[in-house]
């Protein structure tokens, strides 16, 4: 009894790393989520935007007059110098040193539409994707085809979701008479979380291949440094790493593989010269040459507030808060099954959190092993004032490995069906597909991750009779 009194009352207990650090942040940035009760779990989505960030932004906007950049009049020059400036922001916050030319577009989409729009594809041409990259990946493969490039994909494995190292040492070593060879992979999945190691960059260069890093859904919570690794291209999304603005994201293009991407037409922007009495034109060999018509110069601005926002913090402290987040996720997720110890909840991915981005995919599961739909998952948090997201998330391949949906039946059906019957199978297939992802970011705090695990003993609270 006695050693009771000496007990020291209990502390709430919190793995998460750097906690007082980013609730003070949260306090003072994010204090809207606070005052709507919104419990924001769709960071891979697109991220949120401090207050600081908008007010700098504002008070730019405020007190300057910009103008359409490349001219030499003082609005125009103004213009010039703050792009100017995030250009070298965007270099920099990325070690790219001189190695890089940053295009801006506007988003990863328009990225990787650049990279597929003037790869040299050709009979002589390979592109080799993996099952877990994003439509905007896969969609490359139809400038590819169209131009009577070959592709392939590498698998992933079923297990973990982690690429199958075997089969991809495989394909990379297949395409040895090809002039020309693309490999495009995400650096992480934007399903999974899984990082794919970015060791692929060298060996695929190694055996002759041009290599597109996804870094759309890494660079949000981890180091991208342009002198470690070296890929031709990088494409992202801004918003996706601090929030504000949307609409914008880049191309890095390393210069030596600058010459190989042959844009087909030109724009305002982009040339140097062109004429109407010849069909004589030249374009810019820089940047320029990319970036048609008048960019976004007024929100182009918003990306060094963004970056040095972000730099402030560090990096590495945001690396290392998020995978404290996803763990502690993970682990509490993990616990909640049915008293009688059946399935109720299905993690997607590797058992490991420890290097996994702060993406997590679940199924929920009733009494009878039969799936619970994604989508009234989602009603119920919606009601509860939680943002989650199901479905698909714009992969197709990891949704199609977690449900084993096959090509058996399906492809046939596709390319015989008319369009009514088209929408009929479409939807089938949708039924058959999905699951629940939630995503943390920097804002996000104990109290949202205890949220959603409360969310989730609710659901099953519901079905466990
Ligand atoms: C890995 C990855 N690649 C590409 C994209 C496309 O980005 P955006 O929609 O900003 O063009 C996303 C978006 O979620 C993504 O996560």
């Amino acid at each position: 009894m006695l050693s009771n009194l000496f007990k020291k009352p209990a502390v709430p207990q919190t793995s998460l790393l750097h906690d007082t650090y980013f609730n003070e942040l949260r306090r003072k940035e994010y204090s809207r989520l606070c005052n709507q009760e919104h419990t924001y779990l769709d960071y891979t989505g697109g991220n949120l935007y401090a207050q600081s960030q908008i007010d700098k932004h504002q008070e730019l906007l405020r007190n300057h007059i910009l103008g359409n950049p490349h001219s030499t009049n003082p609005s125009s020059k103004l213009s010039t110098e703050l792009v100017q400036e995030a250009r070298e922001k965007v270099l920099q916050f990325f070690n790219a040193g001189d190695d890089y030319e940053c295009v801006f577009t506007q988003n990863a989409s328009g990225a990787l539409k650049i990279v597929g729009e003037c790869y040299p594809h050709c009979e002589e041409s390979h592109l080799l994707m993996i099952a877990d990259n994003h439509n905007s990946v896969h969609g490359i493969r139809e400038y590819c085809s169209k131009q009577d490039g070959t592709y392939n994909y590498a698998p992933i494995n079923f297990e973990d979701l982690t690429i199958n190292e075997e089969q991809l040492e495989e394909s990379l070593n297949a395409q040895v008479d090809k002039k020309h060879k693309l490999f495009v992979y995400p650096a992480q999945s934007n399903v999974s979380g899984v990082k794919h190691d970015l060791e692929w960059i060298h060996q695929a260069q190694k055996l002759g291949w041009d290599v597109c890093l996804d870094a759309a859904a890494y660079v949000p919570s981890s180091v991208l440094d342009l002198q470690e690794y070296q890929p031709e291209f990088v494409a992202l999304s801004f918003y996706k790493i601090f929030g504000y603005p949307t609409g914008l994201g880049c191309l890095l293009v390393k210069k030596t593989a600058f010459p190989k991407l042959n844009k087909k037409w030109f724009a305002g922007g982009t040339v140097q010269y062109a004429s109407v009495n010849n069909p004589f034109y030249l374009l810019h060999d820089n940047y320029e040459k990319f970036e048609n018509g008048t960019i976004n110069y007024l929100d182009i601005p918003a990306i060094t507030i963004g970056l040095n926002f972000i730099e402030k913090i560090g990096m590495q402290r945001v690396n290392e808060r998020i995978t404290s987040m996803t763990k502690y996720l993970y682990q509490e997720l993990k616990k909640l099954n049915y008293a009688d110890g059946s399935r109720f909840v299905h993690i997607f991915g590797p058992t490991c959190r420890e290097s996994t981005g702060g993406t997590i995919i679940m199924n929920f599961f009733d009494r009878a092993g039969k799936l619970i739909s994604v989508y009234d998952v989602e009603a119920q948090a919606n009601e509860m004032n939680i943002s989650l997201r199901s479905g698909c998330f714009c992969n197709p391949g990891i949704d199609e490995l977690n449900n084993n949906i096959s090509n058996d039946g399906i492809e046939n059906q596709f390319f015989t069906t008319d369009s009514g019957n088209l929408k009929g199978l479409v939807s089938k297939l949708k039924d058959m597909r999905g699951a629940t992802r939630v995503s943390v970011g920097l804002p996000t705090s104990q109290k949202d991750l205890d949220k959603f695990i409360d969310f989730v003993k609710s659901v099953r609270n519901e079905f466990s009779n």
